[in-house]
């Protein structure tokens, strides 16, 4: 029997992000109290559509729209000018944030947001990243050093670590060209401790210890719900290395991310477009370089919700299907998107890969490899436009494409989503 506590549920991406996370946590959070970000930081644009509206998040949790409490995990990498932005936003449409962010979370400084540009212009192999200061970040995380933390934010050393850090990185700085010279360090330093002190000060309030918070919260039976952001082929560990984001976006990360014990970690749900979308460099096997992949795009409005680029569209891939079905222990796979493969004739869906003449199940670790892999396609009928959002409104050809999804991942289909609108959800079992 499986562990866990039944009040805990985990939405975490199957793919290269962008899969709809933000409209299945929004849908599953009417049943939850807590709704919590676990890994990355604005890089995440998750959107949200009820009636006429439209919610673009980058920071707070997709629960916010439905009123829950919210909580900005220890794992993430927080930009403080963004998110002030995003509660100014929420509040002018009149919803008061119930917002607890992590003492333990990373602040994203300017510094982190010009080396994320300057290293993408220096490097051989481009990464792509959205140019929001993650991996910067993360890196001096981990670089322990020359990081700061909300803890620091709002305590009085803010200062002394703000001028501490610049004049430790001020080499680095100048060889970048944030800064003319070694002696303008004091002066930047000067103007970002002025400019972080009024964020520190509005952030006050939310700021407190979300773990010790969250961890109360289980023990008295609150339902918390877990949102992950990117996917876990973009997870700094089990992705498509080095064309990945700096954080652990497997369901995994919400133990580190959010400091909950394996054992409190309940059911596991993985959202998976009914086709592949990836934006950013690095490999794609499955991608479609011809008319139907531009068809797929428009039709999906497959376009960035953070940076706006176009994003690569492709078959859906098994292969990276079953890696995220064994990485994250999934039970259950949200299939989004699936109206948008309404009318477009036949489908091919991936089922393995030929690398060098071998045929491979298992997504290789070796991204040489990954480069070199060939789609194995298995062409599937399609099926028409349909309307509708109970289960008997899905076409014949529609169900017989997530039978063969469950039987290739061995993992079912729990729920299957067929447009942006919150309603346009089609519950098959829970
Ligand atoms: P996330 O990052 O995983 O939250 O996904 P994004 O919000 O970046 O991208 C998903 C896009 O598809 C958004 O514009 C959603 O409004 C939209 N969307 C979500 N589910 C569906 C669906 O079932 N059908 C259609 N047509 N659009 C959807
Ligand atoms: P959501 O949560 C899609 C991609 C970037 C780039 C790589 C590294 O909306 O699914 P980074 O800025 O993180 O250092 O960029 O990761 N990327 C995403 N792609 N959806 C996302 O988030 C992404 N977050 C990062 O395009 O290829
Ligand atoms: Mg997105």
């Amino acid at each position: 029997m499986k562990a866990g506590n039944s009040n805990t549920l985990v939405v975490v991406g199957c793919q290269w992000g962008d899969e709809g996370k933000g409209k299945v946590v929004d849908f599953l959070a009417r049943d939850f109290d807590i709704v919590v970000r676990y890994n990355g930081g604005n890089n995440a644009g998750h959107t949200v559509v009820i009636g006429d509206e439209k919610y673009k998040f980058h920071l707070l949790p997709s629960g916010s729209i439905q009123g829950k409490r919210i909580v900005i995990g220890n794992g993430m990498a927080v930009d403080p000018k963004v998110l002030i932005g995003e509660i100014e936003t929420l509040k002018a449409k009149g919803i008061d944030p119930k917002l607890y962010v992590s003492d333990r979370a990373h602040v994203i400084m300017p510094y982190h947001r010009l080396l994320d540009l300057s290293g993408e212009k220096k490097s051989e192999s481009k990464l792509g990243t959205t140019q929001r200061g993650i991996g910067p970040t993360y890196a001096g995380k981990v670089n322990r050093i020359q990081a700061l933390r909300m803890a620091d934010l709002v305590n009085g050393e803010m200062r002394e670590k703000i001028r501490s850090i610049v004049r430790s990185k001020a080499a680095e700085l100048v060889e970048s060209g944030i800064i003319k010279s070694k002696q303008g360090a004091e002066d930047y330093a000067g103007e970002m401790i002025k400019e972080y002190s009024e964020y520190a000060d509005k952030l006050r309030p939310y700021i407190t210890d979300t773990v010790y918070m969250l961890n109360g919260e289980i023990g008295k039976g609150s339902k918390v719900l877990f949102e992950g952001a990117q996917g876990t082929m973009l997870d700094v560990d089990h992705g498509t290395y080095p064309y990945v984001t700096s954080s652990n976006s497997v369901a995994g990360g919400v133990c580190t991310g959010a400091g909950i014990g394996p054992g409190r970690i309940g059911k596991i749900l993985g959202v998976a477009k009914a086709y592949t979308t990836r934006v950013g460099e690095g490999p794609f096997p499955s991608e479609i370089n011809d008319k139907k992949g531009d068809m797929i795009r428009e039709k999906g409005k497959e376009y960035g919700t953070t940076t706006g680029r176009p994003r690569r569209c492709g078959w859906l891939d098994l292969v990276v299907l079953r890696h995220a079905g064994m990485i994250n222990g999934l039970d259950g796979i949200v299939l989004s998107k699936l109206d948008v493969l309404s009318g477009i004739g036949k489908i091919k869906v991936c089922t393995s890969y030929r690398i060098d003449g071998k045929v491979v199940r298992n997504f290789p670790a070796y991204i040489k490899e990954v480069e070199k892999a060939e789609p194995v396609y298995e062409e599937l009928d399609g099926w028409p436009e349909f309307k509708g959002t109970r289960k008997e409104d899905l076409p014949e050809n529609a169900r017989k494409y997530m039978d063969f999804i469950e039987r290739e991942t061995g993992v079912p289909v729990t729920m299957v989503s067929v447009g942006e609108s919150r309603e346009q959800m089609i519950v098959i079992n829970q």
